[in-house]
């Protein structure tokens, strides 16, 4: 009679009859639904590589890098220092070459040790077809080092569903007035 009992609880318990405590929740996941990704017309995923120079000025009368926020005592690394950027991204390394975007977003210096920043910035571009679109860069830029790699996150337009990773290489860096020219390498993933 047990046996009977509890292979009549097996069944009704699994066709959904009886339900477990963990299923009591009444969820509702029907606000999800499966797309078809050529519904989007997605197709095949490509790896585009584009090499553009960032120029990060922060003198003269049309800086395109403000410092929002200065602690009390800046320290030898300048750690809590925020800077919002706009700043061109051309395709040489003089400003006066082709300019195919922005770099828009904030950098703040976030190492106590080393000359170290949180960069977080859209590369907005506004050149052919790619004008309207960006991906978005957020990661980690130890500036002495030469090489200094951050993750692409994220994009938009033509770069949607993009992920990736810059290369970044200072080209210049005027002591005296911070201005730099920094090479970056972008290798992303998109459709
Ligand atoms: C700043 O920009 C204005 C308007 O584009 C221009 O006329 C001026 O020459 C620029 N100044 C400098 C120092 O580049
Ligand atoms: C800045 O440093 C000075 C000298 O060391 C100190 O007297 C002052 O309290 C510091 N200010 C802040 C806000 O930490
Ligand atoms: C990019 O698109 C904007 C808005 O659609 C337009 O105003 C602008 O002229 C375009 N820029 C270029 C370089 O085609």
């Amino acid at each position: 009679m047990v046996r009977i009992l509890l292979i009549l609880f097996f069944i009704l318990s699994s066709s959904g009859f009886i339900r477990c405590s963990r299923d009591d929740v009444d969820d509702d996941h029907s606000f999800v639904t499966s797309l078809d990704p050529k519904s989007l017309s997605l197709k095949e995923e490509k790896l585009s590589h584009f090499r553009l120079y960032w120029h990060d000025i922060m003198s003269g009368s049309n800086a395109t890098s403000i410092s929002v926020v200065r602690p009390a005592n800046v320290s030898a690394t300048g750690f809590g220092i925020i800077n919002v950027i706009d700043d061109p991204l051309t395709l040489g390394p003089k400003l006066s070459s082709k300019l195919v975007g922005r770099a828009q977003g904030f950098y703040t210096l976030s190492s106590q040790e080393e000359l170290g920043l949180l960069m977080s910035m859209n590369f907005a571009f506004t050149e052919g077809k790619y004008n309207g679109s960006t991906i978005t860069v957020l990661g980690r830029n130890p500036i002495t080092h030469k090489v200094r790699e951050m993750p692409v996150t994220g994009g938009s337009g033509l770069f949607r569903f993009a992920r990736g990773y810059v290369q970044a290489r200072t080209y210049s860096l005027n002591m005296k007035t911070g201005d730099a020219i920094v090479e970056y390498n972008c290798y992303v993933l998109h459709y």
